[in-house]
């Protein structure tokens, strides 16, 4: 089956079933998406699909043909971060990193809708993203930031 991922069209040999996590880290090299639960309970493998933040250890790619999929390896480049991605760095989020690929995903995908979110809107759209580590003050600070960098 043939899947846009990145904005390059990618053809895969696999079971419709197979969840997108699997064949994004596996079958296309793109291990940014982490497996955190593999139940839709940590966030840790959020991508955009069509623009929107999805668990993609819950998405079958039999499902996925004609969507645009968007990996953080997808979301900006190395000298063209996004917002999100930059406001990361700048207020140094990670801590072990493992669960920030995802919050990152989350991130944008709430700025995209909701440019301006307040604190509570902040708290309300990342909450089923987790992070053992804590990060969520700055996680929060993060996204206001990005958000009046987007402003421009
Ligand atoms: S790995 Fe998908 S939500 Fe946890
Ligand atoms: S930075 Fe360690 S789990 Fe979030």
């Amino acid at each position: 089956m043939r899947l846009n991922v990145n904005g390059e069209d990618r053809e895969v040999d696999v079971a419709p079933d197979m969840p997108l996590l699997w064949v994004l880290r596996e079958e296309l090299n793109l291990p940014g998406t982490r497996y955190g639960c593999g139940v839709a309970q940590c966030g840790a493998c959020t991508v955009h699909i069509d623009g929107r933040a999805e668990r993609s250890c819950q998405a079958r790619v039999g499902d996925l043909e004609g969507t645009q999929i968007t990996t953080v390896e997808g979301l900006g480049q190395p000298d063209a971060l996004h917002a999100v991605q930059r406001a990361w760095v700048d207020h140094q989020v990670a801590q072990c990193g493992y669960c920030q690929s995802g919050q990152i995903m989350q991130a944008a995908a709430l700025l995209a809708a909701n440019p301006s979110p307040t604190d509570e809107d902040i708290d309300f759209e990342m909450s089923g993203n987790l992070c053992r580590c804590g990060t969520y003050p700055r996680i929060r600070a993060a996204i206001h930031a990005a958000a009046r960098a987007m402003e421009g």
